[in-house]
């Protein structure tokens, strides 16, 4: 079935920090969407797609909508929709504190189900039709999570968390229970629909060698399979890791067990040094830069510079619930004063390039998701310019597509999203534009 989509167009086709033959990304005005299948058939200007289209395709207006590809979220954590918010303590405590005790309720089956199909339903809401997923060390959580998002048709990749140690009871699993369990959850999800599996060990220290061994032997066995950890968040945190890993530094405990690696995705990133950059990005690993969740934690200030002078691909994660929205566009706002904070201001155009195409490529999903090439996935948003009155009175004044932008990163939120599109089907609408 095919069917068009029109309004404002912008997809990138590259980083537009990077030197490149052509431009970085496309900006059509009054733009067409044409979709089959749920694939993008074509992208460009209304007037010259439209000339061709036989009057039985349905087009879709989106007024003076800013229609891009759907947002990526490259770390986050569903079971913690449940705590989001909680007051007070940095990242060791907080686990013990918070979110320890709201995974240990996901041992309750029907409480996972409810929870993937609201967490899913924000997503959507937000503007992400792709994220790279934490669920808790039961299986059945991810179970939960994959059968929601299957039935929602998204591309979403998650795991069951591997911890077997330090860590409260009623979440360790054992060396051998991770094996198979993840195994099995493997075969049921991993290449169904648009899922993805990721062999998820929390973080070094609450994985015993054993554990960290199953995780190295199940990517051997599925190499496409991705492996999603958490890498130097806290200083707290590196220093316990030094202790328990002696002679090695953080990211080195993770290449021992062959994590440096195409499709391995490290949360934070925070308190790397040179050296670690320097392999990190060398051995093709991805970083999720987590700026809501790095603030609010008060872990530190992610150095995107660092990052990209050492080739990392570099993804957005609102790592919810440390991060506090399930928004992109409230995480690019924090990720600009990270940016400031580090002496350099944030360009709209490399932020809204990090959570579309930059989050596709730190997944390895841009031959499928990210922007409007011809066979991507139709995975898009519609975003309003003007979907508060602040929005609306200071657009007045904004001028270049950079000064536009500017203002959605910085001012816009869930309001801002008209509308998701999944797999080309309306997928959300806000209330106000529905049919
Ligand atoms: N490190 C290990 N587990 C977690 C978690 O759940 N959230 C964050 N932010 N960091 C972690
Ligand atoms: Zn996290």
């Amino acid at each position: 079935m095919r069917r068009a989509y029109r309004g404002e167009l912008l997809h990138f086709l590259r980083d537009p920090r990077k030197p490149g033959a052509g431009p970085a990304f496309e900006h059509v005005p009054d733009g067409l969407l044409l979709v089959e299948d749920g694939k993008i058939l074509a992208a460009g200007p209304a007037k010259t797609l439209t000339r061709g289209l036989s009057k039985s395709v349905p087009v879709r207006r989106f007024g003076d909508a800013l229609l891009i590809p759907g947002f990526v979220d490259c770390h986050v954590h569903f079971p913690q929709i449940d705590m989001i918010a909680s007051y007070g303590e940095q990242l060791l405590d907080w686990l013990t504190r918070h979110a320890y005790p709201a995974e240990a309720r996901f041992s309750d089956e029907a409480h996972a189900r409810k929870a993937s199909a609201f967490f899913l339903d924000e997503l959507l809401r937000n503007g992400t039709t792709t994220a790279l997923v934490f669920a808790t060390s039961h299986p059945h959580s991810a179970d939960a999570l994959f059968a929601a998002a299957h039935r929602r048709r998204m591309r979403l990749v998650c795991g069951k968390v591997l911890m077997d140690r330090n860590a409260p009871k009623a979440l360790l699993d054992t060396a051998r229970s991770a094996y198979r369990d993840s195994q099995a959850l493997m075969r049921r999800w991993h290449g169904k629909g648009r899922l993805s599996y990721a062999v998820t060990p929390r973080f070094a220290p609450t994985s015993s060698d054993c554990q960290l061994k199953v995780a190295q032997r199940l990517l051997e066995e599925a190499p496409d399979a991705y492996l999603h950890t958490h890498l130097s968040e806290n200083v707290r945190e590196v220093e316990w890791v030094r202790a328990l890993f002696p002679g090695r530094d953080y990211f080195g405990v993770y290449e021992s067990y062959g994590f440096a690696r195409r499709k391995a995705v490290f949360a934070h990133c925070v308190q790397l040094s040179a050296s670690e950059w320097g392999r990190l990005g060398a051995s093709g690993s991805s970083a999720a830069f987590c700026p809501s969740s790095n603030l609010f934690l008060g872990s530190g200030l992610f150095d995107l510079e660092l990052s990209a002078r050492h080739g990392a691909r570099v993804g957005i994660g609102t790592d919810i619930g440390a991060g506090t929205s399930l928004s992109l566009l409230r995480n690019l706002d924090e990720a600009y004063k990270v940016s400031q904070l580090r002496g350099r201001a944030l360009p709209p155009l490399v932020a809204f390039y990090l959570a579309t195409l930059g989050g596709a490529e730190a997944l390895d999903l841009d031959g499928s998701i990210g922007s409007f090439l011809p066979g991507r996935d139709a995975d898009f948003i519609a975003l309003d310019w003007k979907s508060t009155p602040l929005l609306r009175y200071r657009a007045r004044t904004a001028r270049t597509l950079e000064d536009r932008l500017f203002l959605l990163m910085m001012l816009g939120d869930d309001r801002s999203v008209r509308a998701t599109v999944v797999a080309g089907d309306v997928a959300h609408e806000a209330p106000s534009h529905g049919a």
